[in-house]
């Protein structure tokens, strides 16, 4: 399913329409995953149906009846070689499906590093030596219709990677790195989740997965903010903003000081930097998401605010009310014009 950014608050939402994303492959490796799943509710279909008559009969069926499914033999048939032979199946079924997912091929298909964080996904598009050519987060860029290999990692605990439209689910786990292969054979904007807890706001560790034409992924990973073929520009949604940002919001608009403060400097001077990096600044942190490419992003907070002036205020101002438990301390001690600086500086595409 496709997620409409612009419409909704979050991409979880996605998640509440039907058909569910899991029921809905847009790519081989999700398509493979749906069959075996509609396989095993076929199966599980057919064993209640059985049990079910199996009930009946022992309960209201005929004497002669009793006896037969009551005997030995229906149970070796029925109890030990049927189940055998059918999770026997299933298990290699299982197992071929995984490995055809997790196989790293390796070719000229496109490499990107995906890092799980307490609770963010640090994103590093890698070229054919394995050079990272572009660093992002909170978003997974693809191109249509080719297979792209994500290498997953882990820098704390243990996560997993799930976009169901896409491919199956796997693990990231600390000092080791996992490959799941994910395609795209329709452009559109995907939900992806967490979906292993890994503490407070697991829940809400959420990313968007962007299918693009070839060209737009192109331009993307040059670096360029795209029109609406690709990424959605910026858009003021005044009835999607929680109250905080719409408050900070009026608040910037109201009687401008003369002079707006300088962005960059407040970042710098507000401990941002510390956390944070931007590229061709000298915002050089680590430990929370990049912010070069933030202006060009859907989502704020991974995947919890779509993303625009407003809500990019709010979330400075108080993203502990938004993402209770989430490690970015809200920044309330700053005035209103300081935070709206700070947003403006961060909106500027780069
Ligand atoms: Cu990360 Cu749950």
């Amino acid at each position: 399913m496709v997620v409409p950014m612009t419409d909704t608050r979050t991409v979880f939402d996605a998640w509440w329409g039907w058909p569910p994303p899991v029921l809905d492959p847009a790519g081989p490796y999700a398509e493979s995953v749906t069959v075996l799943a509609w396989a095993l509710f076929a199966m599980g279909g057919v064993v209640t149906a059985i049990v079910a008559a199996a009930l009946y009969v022992a309960l209201f069926g005929p004497a002669k009846w009793k006896a037969r499914i009551g005997g030995e033999k229906t149970v070796w048939i029925m109890g030990v070689a049927f189940p055998g032979v059918v999770l026997a199946g299933l298990l290699v079924w299982g197992l071929t499906l995984t490995a055809s997912l997790t196989d790293p091929i390796r070719g000229d298909e496109q490499r990107i590093r995906v890092t799980g964080h307490m609770w963010w996904w640090d994103v590093e598009y890698l070229d054919a030596a394995g050079r990272v050519i572009l660093r992002d987060a909170n978003e997974v860029h693809l191109p249509v219709g080719r297979p792209v290999v994500l290498e997953l990692r882990s820098a704390d605990v243990i996560h997993s990677f799930w976009v169901p439209n896409l491919s199956g689910k796997e693990d990231m786990i600390p000092g080791r790195t996992n490959t799941l292969k994910v395609q795209a054979d329709r452009a559109g904007h995907y939900g992806g989740v967490c979906a292993e807890y890994c503490g407070g706001p697991h829940a809400l560790m959420g990313f968007v997965a962007v299918a693009h034409e070839e060209a737009d992924y192109r331009r993307f990973l040059a670096g360029e903010r795209l029109g609406p073929s690709g990424l959605a520009e910026q858009q003021d949604v005044p009835g999607a903003l929680p109250d905080m940002a719409r408050r900070t919001a009026a608040i910037a608009r109201g009687p401008a000081a003369g002079g707006a403060p300088d962005g960059e400097a407040l970042f710098m001077a507000s401990g941002c930097a510390a956390c944070h990096r931007v590229e061709g600044t000298q915002a050089n942190g680590l430990s929370g998401p990049d912010l070069t490419h933030l202006a060009r992003r859907q989502t704020l907070g991974a995947g919890v605010l779509p993303n625009n002036r407003g809500t990019l205020q709010g979330w400075i101002t108080d993203s502990q009310a938004i993402k209770p438990g989430n490690r970015m301390p809200s920044y309330d001690l700053l005035s209103a014009q300081e935070i709206a600086a700070i947003a403006a500086w961060l909106d500027t595409p780069r």
